[in-house]
C-alpha cells in the first residue's frame, strides 16, 4: 500500500509503498478514507516530541473496517469507523472509573507495518497517512454511515479534543466567560464547544487575522490579537476587571500556559489543551493559588470515546456544530507536504488527506 513516510526528522515525508500485515488477534483492518493533519503530528516531524524512524504519521481517521481478527465483536466488515489515539483496554483502573482518554493498556505497539525490511509499530496506534491501518478493537469507535469520511476523520482527534476540553474537562456552564488562546483546527473546536455550552463570552486570541476571522464564524464574540495587544490585560478588561471564567491554552506554548492562568478570575480555571515540547516548564504565579485558581490539564478532550464521539456527530447532523467549515483543504496523499506548508502558513482551519 502508499504511505507518507517520515524517514527522518525536520525532513519533508516520502511517499512509499510499505507493507501491512492481516490483523491478529483483537485487531481490526481498517481502509483508510480521510485523515486530518494535526499539528501534533508536526510536532513529531519538526522534533519537539520524538518518534523512531521510519514512521508514518497521521492520528486523526476515518475508515471502513476491511477484515476482523480473532475474536472480534464489537464490528463487522462495512462499518464506518473513527480511529483513537489512546485506545482503551475496558478492564483498567481509568477505563473503569469513566476515564478511557487515560487509559494506557489499550495501544497497538506490535509491528504491524513493514517500511522496507524495517518491522515498525503504527504512530499512535494507528498511523493513519498510509491506505490502510491495522488498529486494537478498542481503537476503533463505530460511526454513523451518513456523515461524510473527511468531517468523521476530525472527530478523531481536533473536534473531540477541543470540543471535549470545553464540555467534558471543563463542564462549561451557560452564561460563562471563556478566552480561547490559539484558534487553529483545535481552538476552533473549543470554541464551538464554548458556544454549545451555552457560553456568553468568548474571546478568541491568535496571533494570525485569517484565524481569528475563523473564530469569529465559530462563535467567538470577541477577538484579541496577541501579536499587538497583551491578551491577559484585555481579558480582564473585557470581563469588568475580573479575569474570565475558563481560559483554555490550545497552542503548545509554556508562555501561553502562564497567560492562560493569569487572565482567569479568582476560582477560575486554566485548561491546558495544547501539547508543549517535551522537557518544556511552564511558570506560573504560586501565590494565585490563594485565590482558587485552578490550573487543570486536558488529553482527547476527556473523552469517553464511544459515548462521546456519536453524539458529536449526532450534534453535526443535527447542525449544531460546524465540522464542514473546518475543512478548508482536501489532498491527495502525494500533497501531504504541501497540507503540512498550509498550516505552519496559517491559511487552513484544517487539511484533510482522502484516499480512494
Ligand atoms: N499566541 C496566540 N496564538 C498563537 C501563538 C501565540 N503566541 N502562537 C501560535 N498561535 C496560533 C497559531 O496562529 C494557530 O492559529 O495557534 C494556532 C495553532 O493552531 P494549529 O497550527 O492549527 O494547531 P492545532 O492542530 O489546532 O493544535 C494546537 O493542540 O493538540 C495540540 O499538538 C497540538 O499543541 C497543538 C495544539
Ligand atoms: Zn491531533
Ligand atoms: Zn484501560
Amino acid at each position: 500500500m502508499k504511505a507518507a513516510v517520515l524517514r527522518e526528522a525536520k525532513k519533508p515525508l516520502v511517499i512509499e509503498e510499505v507493507s501491512i500485515e492481516d490483523p491478529g488477534p483483537g485487531q481490526v483492518l481498517v481502509k483508510t478514507a480521510a485523515s486530518g493533519v494535526c499539528h501534533s503530528d508536526l510536532h513529531f516531524m519538526e522534533g519537539s516530541w520524538p518518534v523512531p524512524t521510519p514512521a508514518i504519521l497521521g492520528h486523526e481517521a476515518s475508515g471502513v473496517v476491511e477484515k476482523l481478527g480473532e475474536g472480534v465483536k464489537y464490528v463487522k466488515p462495512g462499518d464506518h469507523v473513527v480511529m483513537l489515539f489512546t485506545p482503551f483496554c475496558g478492564v483498567c483502573r481509568f477505563c473503569t472509573t469513566g476515564r478511557p482518554n487515560l487509559c494506557g493498556e489499550g495501544r497497538a505497539m506490535t509491528p504491524t507495518l513493514k517500511i522496507g525490511d524495517r518491522a515498525v509499530a503504527p504512530f499512535l496506534s494507528m498511523s493513519s497517512f498510509a491506505e490502510y491501518m491495522v488498529v486494537p478493537e478498542g481503537g476503533v469507535v463505530k460511526i454513523r454511515d451518513d456523515v461524510p469520511m473527511n468531517v468523521a476523520a476530525l472527530v478523531g482527534c481536533s473536534v473531540m479534543t477541543g470540543v471535549g476540553a470545553a464540555i467534558n474537562t471543563a463542564k462549561v456552564e451557560p452564561g460563562a466567560s471563556c478566552a480561547v488562546i490559539g484558534t487553529g483546527g483545535v481552538g476552533l473546536n473549543v470554541i464551538q464547544g464554548c458556544d454549545l455550552a451555552g457560553a456568553e463570552k468568548i474571546i478568541a486570541i491568535d496571533i494570525n487575522t485569517n484565524k481569528l476571522e475563523m473564530a469569529r464564524e465559530f462563535g467567538a464574540t470577541h477577538v484579541i490579537d496577541a501579536s499587538k495587544e497583551d491578551p491577559v490585560a484585555k481579558v480582564q478588561e473585557l470581563t469588568g476587571g475580573l479575569g474570565a471564567d475558563y481560559a483554555f491554552e490550545v497552542i503548545g506554548l509554556p508562555s501561553a500556559i502562564t497567560q492562560a492562568f493569569n487572565m482567569v478570575r479568582r476560582g477560575g480555571e486554566a485548561v491546558v489543551v495544547g501539547m508543549a515540547p517535551i522537557g518544556s516548564e511552564a511558570s506560573i504565579s504560586a501565590p494565585s493559588f490563594l485565590a482558587e485558581k485552578v490550573l487543570r490539564g486536558c488529553v482527547y478532550g476527556s473523552t469517553r470515546p464511544r459515548y462521546d464521539m456519536p453524539r458529536i456527530l449526532d450534534l453535526y447532523m443535527a447542525g449544531k456544530l460546524k465540522l464542514d467549515e473546518l475543512v478548508s483543504r482536501t489532498y491527495p496523499i502525494e500533497g501531504i507536504n504541501d497540507a503540512f506548508d498550509a498550516m505552519k502558513n496559517g491559511e487552513v482551519a484544517r487539511s484533510v488527506i482522502v484516499f480512494d
